[in-house]
């Protein structure tokens, strides 16, 4: 958790000057930044207005992923919806129904973008501005609301013990908190709070605008940094093509690897998994776009080395156990898989080498390539 902490804070001092936090706080718009770059695409930054409205702490935010607000009455076409933009890395905006801490169910404008790398056209946030929507005026006789369904049609009071979800689940005090609340919405005759409702144009407008105040603000300060982010991707170069749903699936990868471009004179890193980070005491941005033999060093054998570049040329799969360096210069014995990644026509479009750090006794090697090595099968689309 302290490493997932110190990556959230490295997202963001990296690529902004030390001013944007002070500067975002000052916006008075409920709003988050996520990074799918870290394993659950966690939140980066919550803004107060977005603490105020949903009751929870900074603390209990940052780190988590937005699915955590959702609950029993959540429309699964409205969560496909930003699965498909964040697939997609593009603008979205849809109505959703959170939920506060106190399981108080909360309508919403929901307006997403994503924010750019200039440098590389990589997506390294994602900003979404969470503007909640006025009530509708009470409907009589037995509209959606009054009927318990919910914003998919189905009849809400069935789906709170059967199908909320599964991460939401995970949390059992907060659901508990969620199911009460939702079952108080039917006894306390309070049930236009589930009805499914529009947006007006004003609520349209007001979540574009502070979407395009709070790109701006950040395109700013990492000016200041000279590490520019955009709003729309200019640059797409070989380390840009992985995708951020791409990004996203490979962080639920524990284990520590790297994701190399095998068409790129010196095989650049496209891809480096917390794991590795952790491993070689490295921040995500000083990998990305290294050459793949970079922890080698004065003692590193230099035949292995040929071995592993031969075994990424040819296309060939090799197990070599290697003496690294991590960022201190401290070494570390590696044993290191370099495997071929093909993609849906059989051509290899990536090269994943998978690290495991293990105490080396002469002759006991073999016996740790055999049972230690657990290596992540990986499929590009
Ligand atoms: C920047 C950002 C902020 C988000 N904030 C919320 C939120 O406040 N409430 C919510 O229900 N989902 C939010 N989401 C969406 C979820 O994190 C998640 O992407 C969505 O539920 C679909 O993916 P899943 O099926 O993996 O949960 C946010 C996503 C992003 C990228």
């Amino acid at each position: 958790m302290e490493s997932q902490l110190a990556l959230i804070e490295q997202s963001f001092n990296y690529r902004y000057s030390v001013w944007v936090r002070e500067a975002l706080d000052e916006l008075p718009d409920n709003f988050t930044i996520t990074d799918p770059s870290i394993s659950g695409h966690p939140i980066v930054f919550a803004s107060r207005g977005f603490l105020k409205m949903s009751g929870y702490s900074k603390e209990e935010v940052i780190g988590k992923n937005g699915r955590a607000f959702q609950g029993p009455g959540t429309s699964r076409r409205s969560i496909t919806e930003i699965q498909e933009a964040i697939q997609e890395e593009r603008t979205i905006q849809t109505i959703l129904l959170n939920y506060r801490k106190d399981g108080t169910p909360i309508w919403m404008l929901f307006h997403m973008s994503p924010v750019f790398s200039k440098e590389d056209g990589r997506v390294i946030h994602f900003v979404a501005v969470q503007v909640p929507m006025s009530r509708k005026p009470r409907r009589s006789g037995s509209g959606p609301g009054r009927d318990g369904v919910c914003e998919d049609g189905c009849r809400s009071r069935d789906i709170v013990f059967g199908s909320c979800r599964r991460e939401v689940c995970s949390d059992s005090v907060l659901e508990l908190e969620h199911v009460l609340a939702f079952e108080s919405l039917f006894d306390s005759d309070n049930r236009d709070d589930e009805e499914p409702r529009e947006a007006s144009d004003q609520e349209k407008r007001r979540a574009a605008a502070a979407v395009n105040n709070i790109l701006s603000l950040l395109t700013h300060y990492s000016e200041l940094t000279g590490k520019l982010v955009c709003e729309k991707r200019c640059n797409l170069s070989g380390i840009g093509l992985l995708g951020a749903s791409l990004i996203i699936s490979l962080g639920r990868i524990k284990q520590s690897f790297v994701l190399t471009d095998p068409h790129l004179p010196e095989m650049p890193i496209a891809y480096a998994s917390d794991a590795f980070l952790k491993l070689t005491g490295y921040a995500r941005h000083e990998v990305l776009g290294c050459q793949c033999m970079f922890l080698s060093g004065v003692d590193t054998d230099p035949s292995t080395l040929l071995q592993v570049k031969e075994s990424i040329q040819t296309e060939k799969a090799c197990t070599v156990r290697i003496l690294n360096y991590r960022k201190d210069r401290s070494s570390f014995w590696n044993l290191l898989h370099i495997s071929p990644v093909r993609n849906a026509s059989g051509k290899v479009s990536l090269c994943a080498l998978t690290s495991i750090e293990f105490m080396c006794e002469e002759g006991t090697e073999s016996i740790a390539l055999r049972q230690e090595l657990k290596i992540p099968v990986f499929y590009n689309k």
